[in-house]
């Protein structure tokens, strides 16, 4: 019979095929990439391509509509019932009349990008952990006695060509209700193509997952809809593990002091992601049971607590982990409401005192695939450091204290509305200006008072203080050693006696904001430590200057890489190449909810980086004493030069 000539764009795969064929089964056989839940029955809708206006038109290939059978009845049902974008066809359902150039929008394919990241890092595909296939199966006869789970694994074989795939007990014990429910006509969802992790009568194609951050302080979750790896929606709470300690150290004292202290705090964050699940379904107006997947990430302590595993040898030396490999397992294990069946997988733990936090933040900043020596750092109350390479990654984590995050500030705060959080000082008058969160408007402009009406001036968070002293600094007002300045006073009434020591005023209001000098040191005690651990994993790398540098984490996302340096809380480094990550561990989380091969990938790159512990390396004591001057006693800064 008669042929004809069918491309498809973008892979610009090509094929000839007999007249008549269905275009879905023209693209199987040349392994072009369209997704498809109904397997071409005309219902699930993934498989829409568009006829190109591409060169074969222009070639002389007459419209386009001659070379495609009419819309069916199925194609029309399917478009009445759900609508389609005009000029779309089903894949599945459009049959081949003539030469065709056919073009498969992003939305219809299965491997799609989906996380785009900053230019120079490279972008994630979807690489679907989950992907749900609906089938029909036989029914049961008294004369070929079979069971219902074997007729299922025969039509995933014969319909789909799936290979012989696991099932759970628990799935197995909700099986021919579905199927029977369903009139044997059920969809399936297939966890990393090798388990059959749910049943559902009929068609079925919500699909969601969870990606969360268990920070020490805030829990922030995504959303993500499984076969677009979109997020539908976002959100956070504070962590309640707060009421047993501020910070991690606290946490595992009160485990220490409270036997079974441990259950508490486990159970504490369990309902919270329960309710964050409730927050992000009700966003995204689909039901708790529609989340089929959780990822997690989390410093150790987070981590274990979470998994229902004692803290306790996190806090103290050799820190030993419960596990330094990645965990699965069922939502139902930790009490999580979601999809009965739902699976979980937390990101791998590096070292005692770095978490599956930072493994997301290597997984988002993929510093194992660059060329540049770049260096990684996650301020929290811990800053957790990664060096390092495609051909060597080391990591470590350094005791910075909470000081960056505005606690142990005299009138420090978190971050929230009222918070100053940008800061410039008049070099001669020594006069300030600022800016808070939640107003739009610099303290010198004549509104400001009003629009800050409502929520005042109430402190200075984390990136304040950084902006703050750095501009102290660059004022004059403290010296090199981190001194309050008290010949400054002279000049200007902003530099005020306190004690033995003096004081800058920041703001003179209800409340009066002041630096203090136990400020500056706190600051300079958090910074010496950053850098101190930075400059250990530069000499165990044997290089004296970092290539690029990456600040990760919500203080990092907030700060001015400029005066960060300026203080010297990082090395040198070209400040073009001084970035700020955002996220990048709940980025992290999101890859590997999207994307199979990541968590192959990441458990890979975990084994081979090499842990260094600052607590027990001589030379930090010595790094930390230089760094305690600004921006540091003897290192040299040639890019604040300039
Ligand atoms: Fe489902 Fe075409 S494959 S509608």
């Amino acid at each position: 019979g008669e042929d004809a000539l069918l491309v498809f764009m973008p892979s610009g795969r090509r094929g000839r095929f007999p007249l008549g064929t269905p275009v879905l089964q023209a693209a199987r056989q040349l392994g072009v990439d369209i997704d498809s839940v109904c397997g071409g029955r005309g219902i699930c809708g993934r498989c829409q391509v568009v006829v190109s206006e591409g060169e074969f038109a222009k070639l002389g290939v007459t419209s386009k509509g001659d070379h495609l059978s009419d819309f069916s009845a199925v194609e029309q049902r399917y478009g009445d019932k759900r609508g389609m974008k005009p000029g779309r066809r089903l894949s599945c359902q459009a049959h081949l009349l003539g030469d065709l150039v056919i073009d498969v929008p992003a939305d219809s394919q299965v491997h799609k990008q989906v996380v785009r990241k900053r230019a120079e890092m490279r972008d994630i595909t979807l690489d679907p952990v989950v992907r749900l296939y609906y089938v029909e199966v036989h029914e049961p006869d008294m004369h070929d006695p079979t069971g219902d789970l074997q007729r299922l694994e025969k039509a995933l074989t014969e319909q789909w060509n799936l290979p012989k795939l696991d099932t759970d007990l628990r799935v197995i014990q909700g099986l021919q209700e579905a199927l029977r429910k369903g009139g044997w006509k059920v969809t399936v969802a297939v966890h990393m193509g090798k388990q059959i992790t749910a049943v559902w009568p009929g068609f079925h194609d919500k699909a969601y997952g969870l990606a969360v951050d268990i920070g020490s302080t805030t829990i922030a979750g995504h959303l993500c809809d499984l076969s677009t790896g979109e997020v539908v929606a976002s959100s956070g709470l504070m962590n309640p593990q707060i009421r047993f300690g501020e910070d991690l150290m606290s946490r595992v004292s009160y485990v220490m002091m409270n036997p079974g202290g441990e259950q508490e705090m486990t159970k504490a964050v369990r309902e919270a992601l329960n309710d964050l699940c409730e927050a992000v379904a009700k966003e995204a107006k689909c039901t708790v049971r529609d989340i089929l997947e959780c990822t997690f990430v989390g410093n150790p302590i987070m981590h274990h607590l979470l998994l229902g595993i004692n803290p306790i040898e996190l806090g103290g030396a050799p820190f030993a982990l419960a596990t330094d490999g990645p965990t699965m397992f069922w939502a139902t294990e930790i009490d999580l409401k979601v999809h009965p069946n739902a699976r979980i997988y937390v990101l791998p733990c590096i070292a005692g005192h770095v978490g599956a936090d930072t493994a997301g933040v290597i997984l988002s900043e993929t510093p194992h695939e660059s060329d540049e020596m770049t260096l990684i750092v996650d301020v929290g109350t811990n800053a957790e450091i990664v060096l390092g390479d495609k051909n060597r990654l080391l990591a470590a984590s350094s005791p910075t204290g909470p000081a960056f995050e505005g606690a142990q500030i005299s009138c420090g705060q978190r971050a929230a509305p009222g918070a100053i959080e940008r800061v410039r000082i008049d070099r001669n008058t020594l006069e300030p200006r600022f800016k808070v969160i939640g107003c739009d408007l610099w303290s010198d402009h004549p509104d400001f008072a009003k629009e800050t009406d409502a929520i005042g001036v109430t402190g200075i968070c984390g990136s304040g203080i950084i902006e703050c002293l750095a501009e102290m600094f660059l004022a004059g007002v403290i010296t090199q050693d981190g001194v309050i300045d008290g010949a400054m006073a002279a000049t200007s009434p902003r530099i005020e006696a306190d004690g033995r020591t003096f004081s800058y005023l920041l703001h003179d209001g209800s409340p009066q904001l002041k630096i203090t000098q136990n400020d500056v040191r706190a600051i300079q005690l958090a910074k010496a430590a950053l850098y101190a651990g930075a400059r250990l994993l530069m000499d165990r790398m044997g290089i004296d200057r970092v290539d690029r540098i990456t600040l990760a984490g919500a203080f990092g996302s907030h700060i001015d890489v400029k005066y960060a340096m300026v203080l010297g809380m990082i090395p040198d480094c070209d400040l073009a190449k001084v970035t700020s990550a955002g996220n990048a561990a709940g980025t992290g989380a999101r890859i590997a909810l999207l994307n199979r091969s990541a968590r192959d990938e990441i458990a890979r790159v975990v084994k081979q980086v090499e842990k260094v512990e600052t607590a027990v390396e001589p030379k930090f004591q010595e790094h930390f004493v230089g760094a305690m001057a600004l921006p540091h006693k003897t290192a040299p800064y040639p890019h604040l030069a300039k």
